[in-house]
């Protein structure tokens, strides 16, 4: 779908879209409208349910009047309780309204809101980027027969008529690139397990040399050689091999130039459980136990698309989790990079020791400023937050605030848990340093894995968020359509606008 920006002048063809204020207080522009068709909006208004309220929807068909053929009264409710994220949403919902209704293209004419905080032209370009992250399909294995096509999206074109529209279109361009990131994430996540595995994971992330990336991929004989046994020992019933992607953007003025932002992910391209296997339904989710990865790849690809003022740094770990003749058993004891030994006793909690190597890594070797992760880390999680907020863990108050921060902003949620020795304690091994799963059965599942994850980070501060809950979705939302959500991507580009680039 293309967008577009212009000034409020009024369209000739297609469809308008018009702004309803509470207890229908028309826009300026509905108000014209409501005149040019002898009074048919108020007319609509009196014979419906709507009320103006943030979401409420009105389609008028065809008035005479004027030239277009279907006005669209669209419920802003009260234009000061606005915030970003609720332009966002009112562009989905649009866009999904229109699908619905099989029109091809829509202007939007946004006035009649004069708030403090937010111009109209970034009003305008938030509902564009809403519209876009409404727009995701993954379809590329469906197949189209006629019948099919009949419910595709109809809609081709979004044109949003502002004040200083070129503002508008200024910051679009920069929405759009995070959109595209959150896309590569979102494709990333919903790839099935057999045509993304390590290897072609790292040659997507090499896709991202186009923008500007430098991209190195390290293979099994180079994480023997730098002692990644706990990495390895996930990946090594796999007949895939492991992998490790790095991703280099280096976008910081000379001036501000200083140690890099990393971050890392959990890219585990398939989790069976390994020989603690798990049980079969459901066990087809786990395609997406490389989310972590996937997230930090599309943030990669948003931070470079938009150039952002930034020197970051991306790592992510790629196994497959698999029970095989040469799979990994519990029991077995392996040694990190950093010289740790860890009794495996549970091979389902592979995430952790992927991490384990990929972090001690990503810190050796780049020294970076602050080092935040993403996994699908626990179950846990899920039991602890559910779907509407990811686990926020770190060694840092200000990190762990600037996160929480970012989140408000963008509308992708995370809760700070704790971490403490009493928690650590549990991951003590009686043969070995640490074993990899706690000794409190499924107390404190995710706090324990994020104690875990600690013991590799040194004394860089560290965030970890376990997004198992978030990475994908059941349910349609106004910008998140179902299936891969891209969670993470807009959070940690909020986090680096605000506090590397002063945005
Ligand atoms: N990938 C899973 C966690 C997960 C579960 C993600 C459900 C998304 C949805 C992880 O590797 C795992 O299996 N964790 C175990 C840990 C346990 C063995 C300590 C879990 O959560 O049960
Ligand atoms: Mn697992
Ligand atoms: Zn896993």
């Amino acid at each position: 779908m293309k967008f577009a920006f212009t000034e409020l002048s009024l369209p000739k063809r297609s469809s308008l879209a018009v702004p309803v204020f509470a207890d229908n207080e028309l826009s300026p522009t509905a108000m014209e409208v409501n005149e040019l068709t002898g009074g048919a909006l108020s007319r609509a208004l009196e014979t419906s349910r709507f009320k103006g309220k943030k979401g409420d929807y009105l389609e008028v068909l065809a008035p005479s009047g004027v030239e277009v053929s279907r006005v669209i009264l669209l419920g802003f409710g009260e234009p000061e309780k606005l915030k970003l994220t609720d332009f966002e949403n009112l562009g989905g919902s649009l866009v999904k309204k229109l699908n619905a209704a099989g029109a091809r293209a829509v202007t939007f004419m946004l006035d009649g809101l004069d708030l403090e905080e937010i111009k109209d032209n970034e009003a305008a370009a938030h509902m564009a980027f809403g519209a876009k992250l409404a727009t995701y399909r993954f379809e590329k294995y469906k197949s189209t027969s006629e019948e099919d096509s009949a419910s595709q999206p109809s809609l081709t074109r979004m044109t949003v008529a502002c004040k200083a529209s070129s503002g508008a279109r200024k910051s679009f361009a920069d929405l759009e690139a995070i959109a595209e990131g959150v896309f590569m994430t979102r494709d990333l996540v919903s790839e099935p397990a057999n045509v993304l595995h390590p290897e072609s994971f790292a040659e997507r992330c090499k896709e991202l040399t186009a923008l500007g990336v430098e991209v190195e991929i390290l293979d099994e004989e180079k994480m023997r050689r730098l002692g990644m046994g706990a990495l390895l020992g996930v990946g090594q019933g796999s007949i895939r091999e492991s992998r490790i992607a790095i991703m280099q953007w280096n976008g910081a003025t000379k001036k501000s130039a200083k140690k890099p932002i990393a971050f890392v992910g959990k890219g585990v391209c398939f989790d069976t459980g390994g020989i603690s296997l798990k049980p079969g339904p459901g066990m087809e989710e786990m395609k997406w136990d490389m989310g972590g990865a996937g997230t930090v790849t599309g943030l990669m690809k948003a931070l470079a698309g938009r150039k952002a003022k930034v020197n970051a740094v991306g790592v992510v770990g790629l196994v497959e989790n698999m029970p095989d003749g040469n799979a990994q058993r519990p029991g077995d004891i392996v040694t990190a990079m950093n010289g740790t030994t860890i009794e495996i006793l549970n091979t389902d909690a592979e995430g952790r020791l992927v991490l384990a190597d990929a972090l001690w890594y990503t810190q050796d070797r780049f020294d970076p400023e602050v080092m935040i992760d993403l996994a699908t880390l626990t179950g846990a999680i899920i039991i602890s937050l559910g779907h509407e907020n990811a686990g926020l863990f770190s060694n840092n108050d200000e990190l762990a605030e600037d996160i929480f921060a970012a989140g408000k902003e963008v509308g992708e949620g995370v809760w700070r848990l704790p971490m403490q020795k009493e928690y650590a304690d549990q991951i003590k091994s009686p043969i070995a340093d640490l074993q990899n799963i706690g000794t409190g059965g499924r107390g404190a599942g995710s706090i324990v894995a994020a104690e875990f994850l600690q013991k590799f980070v040194n004394d860089t501060p560290w965030a970890h968020l376990d997004i198992a809950g978030m990475a994908w979705s059941k349910k349609d939302t106004a910008t998140v359509p179902k299936g891969g959500t891209g969670f993470g991507v807009r959070l940690l580009d909020q986090y680096v606008r605000a506090k590397y680039e002063g945005k």
